[in-house]
This record gives C-alpha cells, structure tokens and sequence, in this order.
C-alpha cells in the first residue's frame, strides 16, 4: 500500500517560507516582488487556475497584477501590454495563462516575454537552457514534480527507469528532461505508442500527464513504483479526478500522489518560488 503525497502540504510549507520573506522585505521597507498575470477570454479552467494563482500571491504578501482582457483583444494589443510589463522595473514576473484564443500566435506571445521575468518558463531561450541542464526558469509543474521527487528521496535517479505518459510543452517534455538531468533512463509514451502497458509497467517512476480519466490501471504499474498524476479531469459524475485510478494503483505502488492536493497546489507554488527567484536576480542587478 503506498504512501500518499500530499503535494498541498509541501506547497504549504513553501510558501510558508516565502511568506516569512515577503514578511521582511516590508517590514525593512523595501519593494516586494511583483507577479503580473495576463489572462484572455473567459475560459472557466483558465479563470480558476489565474484565481488561484492570484490567491496564492495574496496569501503570502506577494504584489500580483490580474490583467484580464476580452477573447477579442488583438495580438497587438497583447504584445504592446507585455512590453511595457518588460520594461517596467516594478514587475519581475509575466505569465500570460494558455491556452490563447484561435487568433492568436502562442509562439509569438512567448517570445515577446522578456526571458529574466519568464516565471512560466516558457521562452524558447529558457526551454533551450533547460534542455542544456543549465540554471533557469524551470516550467512550474515539472519543477513541482521533481521537488516532490526530492522530498521522497527520489532526486536521484541513478539506475531508475523513468516513463512519461504524455508528451505536452509544458508538461510531458520538460519532466522528461529534467528527469534525464537526475540521471534516470526516460521513456516518453503518447497517444501513438503501441502496448503502452508494457512500457509503463516496467516503469520505477512513472509520471500521468494525458488528461484521461482514470486511464492508468493497476495493470500498467509495477510493484513499488512511484507514480506521479499530474491529470485534472472530471468523471462521468463531474468528480475531479487524476489520469491514474487512484483507488486501485494506490494498492501496488510504493508512493503516489493524489488528484486533488497532488501537483496542482506545487505549481502554484513553484510559480511563487520562480517569481521569488527573478525578484533576487532584478535587486542584485540594480
Ligand atoms: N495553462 C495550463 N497550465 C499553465 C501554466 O502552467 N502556465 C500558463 N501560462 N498557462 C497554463
């Protein structure tokens, strides 16, 4: 029976800490951290997840700016907004919440981002640093992943295998990497991938990014493995619930982590850590 991760209670604890260094940044007076977030159109996920990222900011004393602008802004506008969110030195963080509306160009988007506020980790400039294993802006729910990896003692992963089920931007391939970068042997399985099964059975760690219900069985988990679900979907009762069917994997894997209070709460909170971290680099540049 495995060990549940509760992802909410490592977020807790870091924001806790970054709490305590907002907390004296403005008791010595000084400018705090400022994260701004685009958000356009009304995608209700995508307004949930700026909600929480919002809240999170709030809860710890950090300066966040919502921008919230109609499914009908042009990419123009949107350029010209970063830009100036670029060139304000009060700002450390921009993330602009995808998807964006048809319309618009996400790659242009990104790249208009200046890379030194790129909290999402995002820009090819970071994503190419990071595929060099260099220190950068690392994408937030990769960085959750490996930071619940650490605190179970899986940071390294030395004659482990690793499987990724999934293959996004901004999950499947960054988790892939960073788990290289620890040292494991790593498998990226997709939609395509014949006798899935086989290969995530053979999997040490094993990392859900598919946004399928309840796809990933007992079946495809070997004994004392380490599975990680990074999937928020809803039933067929509207439940929220994880790529991997909690209740039964739970029964063969050795730790696992649950949908919700699993990954969702470490990114926000790699989010914080980032914006944290661009704050730390803007003062010593000053
Ligand atoms: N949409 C879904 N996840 C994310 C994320 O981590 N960052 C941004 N900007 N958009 C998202």
């Amino acid at each position: 029976m495995a060990e549940v991760v509760y992802g909410s209670e490592i977020a807790a604890s870091i924001k806790n800490d970054l709490k305590q260094q907002m907390d004296c940044l403005r008791n010595a007076g000084k400018r705090l951290p400022r994260l701004v977030v685009i958000l356009i159109g009304a995608n209700p996920a995508s307004l949930s997840y700026v909600r929480g990222k919002e809240k999170a900011c709030q809860m710890i004393g950090m300066e966040n700016e919502l921008i919230h602008l109609p499914e009908d802004t042009k990419e123009q506008e949107l350029l010209a907004l970063i830009e100036t969110y670029n060139k304000n030195t009060d700002v450390d963080g921009i993330l602009v919440q995808l998807p964006l509306p048809e319309h618009m160009d996400e790659h242009k988007i990104l790249l208009a981002i200046d890379p030194g506020k790129d909290v999402d980790g995002f820009h090819p400039y970071n994503i190419g640093r990071m595929m060099m294993g260099e220190a950068t802006f690392l994408p937030c729910t990769p960085m959750g992943i490996m930071e619940v990896l650490k605190r179970i003692g899986y940071d390294d992963l030395s004659g482990k295998q690793a499987v990724v089920i999934g293959r996004s931007n901004i999950v499947g391939k960054p988790i892939a990497q960073l788990l290289l970068k620890a040292n494991a042997t790593v498998t990226v399985t997709h939609s395509k991938t014949k006798d899935i099964e086989k290969i995530t059975s053979q999997a040490d760690v094993l990392i859900a990014a598919v946004g399928k219900p309840r796809l990933i069985r007992s079946d495809w988990v070997k004994a004392g493995a380490v599975v990680i679900d990074v999937g928020v979907n809803r039933d067929e009762n509207n439940h929220l619930c994880g790529d991997v069917d909690f209740e039964a994997v739970k029964e063969k894997a050795s730790f696992i982590t649950p949908v919700p209070k699993g990954i969702g709460p470490m990114t926000i909170a790699m989010l914080l850590q980032n914006t944290w971290n661009a704050y730390q680099i803007h003062e010593r540049e000053v």
